[in-house]
């Protein structure tokens, strides 16, 4: 199945290193991440996993919950996680799917067959609380995703949703923002009471309105 920006996130029952989940009742009312991994016991993989375990109060921050994927058992993740936790000096609390029969990666698109024909690829979704899938983004195996970054779109994404702005390149939580082209010059003085300079009319900044 093809996972569209705006699709619904579908929901689906799993096993997990955390026991059985069923994934609405798992992400509740939060953002939610669901993030898939070639393989367990790959070095890549490992660092990813350490690092998003780390980030939990960031996460926790964004009131965003995490999830990670791949098509190995529960008792390898289980094992995993002892590594990942010793060698990254970290304590991953969040489950890991056990994807064996790889119906949550054939749902979510997860499995590419020209890069390879069994594991997933590095892939990761945003949901928002109303289900609506966000953010698509699809690593090589051999390239580790930048968390940074995730969070950098996590704070885009509830930006927007509160305030009619959009967020330009390299933009950072603090930094300006711009007006959308749906909002007009005019309308956007009267919003945005920090100001607006007009660079040209269609390209206007405002400071981040709620800060
Ligand atoms: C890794 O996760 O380390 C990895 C997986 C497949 C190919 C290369 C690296």
């Amino acid at each position: 199945m093809t996972i569209r920006l705006g699709d619904s996130a579908p929901n689906f029952q799993a096993n997990s290193s955390s026991g059985n989940i069923d994934f609405y009742d798992y992400l509740q009312n939060s953002w939610g991440i669901l993030f898939s991994h070639p393989a367990d016991y790959t070095p890549v993989c490992t660092t990813e996993l350490g690092e998003t375990s780390k980030l939990k109060s960031e996460f926790d921050r964004r009131n965003t919950k995490v999830i990670a994927l791949s098509v190995d058992e529960v008792e390898d993740h289980q094992n995993w996680i002892k590594d990942i936790n010793e060698t990254q000096n970290t304590d991953v609390e969040f489950p890991i799917i056990a994807d064996k029969d790889r119906k949550v990666s054939e749902l979510y698109d997860f499995i590419h067959p020209n890069a390879s024909a069994t594991a997933t690829v590095r892939s990761l979704v945003i949901i928002d609380p109303d289900k609506k899938v966000r953010l698509i983004i699809t690593y090589p195996a051999s390239t580790g995703r930048n968390f940074t970054e995730i969070l950098r779109v996590l704070d885009s994404l509830q930006l927007v949703d509160s305030h009619k702005v959009a967020t330009p390149a390299d933009w950072v939580y603090g930094d300006d923002v711009v007006v959308p082209p749906a909002v007009s010059t005019e309308e956007a003085r009267k919003i945005f009471s920090k100001g607006v300079i007009e660079i040209t009319p269609y390209l206007r900044y405002t400071p981040q309105p709620d800060i």
